[in-house]
């Protein structure tokens, strides 16, 4: 059996005297689609943040995808992170005058792969997303909605599934979402929606911050934060069984690939 995707142990953030999480814990299992709902301020992004590791606790234990995270130097957590986790952000984090292919081509920038085969991939995913006809269009000639998807195509591209045969098959293992929808309108949010609900039927654990009660209602799983602290945890409706998706039945060997690969980057 995998280990969970995520394990949060009485996990604390301060900033200063602010106790931004206050002990908060948190099991998010392979194959899981959750919501994370609560006030504005209550923590959601910085647990979210702290579960994608761009941020670490100031105190408690976080594991993704069973590495312990205080193991790994920032080196390493940056290969783990890369490897493993695709980001959304409400704001799309796109860079002006950057056209969406390369926008979704740069992610892959480190991967190895060359220029042309990497833009090969980014054409593919934005196709996916239903963006064949804005390969070129730069963010200001964009919808939000479609600023939205080319971000979308560009974390499940930078993040391939460890099990999959080729970067751009399949999504990354987890992908993570602050308020994806907060900057659209419905209609734009539903498609985003769409695809993220996608990207989990194909096997991607997704955690989407919303602000929505009918996009957290219709979403398997709700947890509930408040000062820091899960308030309400509805749960997993039935324990996990396994899912029809490359990476969930990652085998013992590719977790070893998985943690040679942390290794060598160590180096
Ligand atoms: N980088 C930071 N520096 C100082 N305070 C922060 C920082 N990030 C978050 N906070 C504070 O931590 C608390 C939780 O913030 P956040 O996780 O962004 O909440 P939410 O996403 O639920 O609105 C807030 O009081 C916020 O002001
Ligand atoms: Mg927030």
């Amino acid at each position: 059996m995998p280990p969970p995707v995520v394990e949060l142990e009485q996990v604390s953030k301060t900033y200063g005297d602010v106790a931004a999480l206050a002990g908060a814990g948190l099991v998010v299992r392979r194959g899981e689609m959750l919501a994370i709902v609560g006030p504005s301020g209550s923590g959601k992004s910085t647990m979210l943040n702290i579960m994608g590791t761009l941020d670490r606790p100031s105190a408690g234990t976080v594991r993704v995808d069973g590495h312990a995270i205080d193991a790994l130097s920032d080196r390493q957590l940056a290969a783990l992170r890369a490897r493993t986790i695709g980001f959304v952000f409400q704001a799309f984090h796109l860079a002006a005058g950057v056209p969406a292919l390369d926008a979704v081509a740069d992610g892959l920038l480190y991967s190895g792969l060359p220029r042309g085969e990497r833009r090969r991939l980014a054409e593919r995913a934005l196709r996916r997303v239903g963006l064949g006809a804005r390969l070129h269009n730069e963010p200001h000639q964009l919808s939000g909605g479609e600023k939205q998807r080319v971000a979308i195509a560009r974390a499940v591209l930078g993040a391939p599934s460890p099990g999959s045969a080729s970067r751009g098959d399949g999504g990354p293992l987890l992908l993570l979402a602050d308020e994806p929808t907060g900057a659209l309108d419905s209609r734009s949010g539903e498609v985003v929606m769409d695809l993220l609900h996608e990207l989990h039927r194909a096997g991607t654990t997704v955690v989407v911050i919303t602000h929505d009660r009918d996009i957290a209602a219709s979403l398997p799983r709700e947890v509930r934060i408040k000062d820091g602290r899960i308030e309400h945890d509805s749960g997993t409706a039935e324990p996990f069984t396994g899912r029809a998706a490359p990476h969930t039945f990652a085998t013992e060997h590719e977790h070893e690939h998985d943690a040679a690969v942390v290794e060598r980057v160590s180096r």
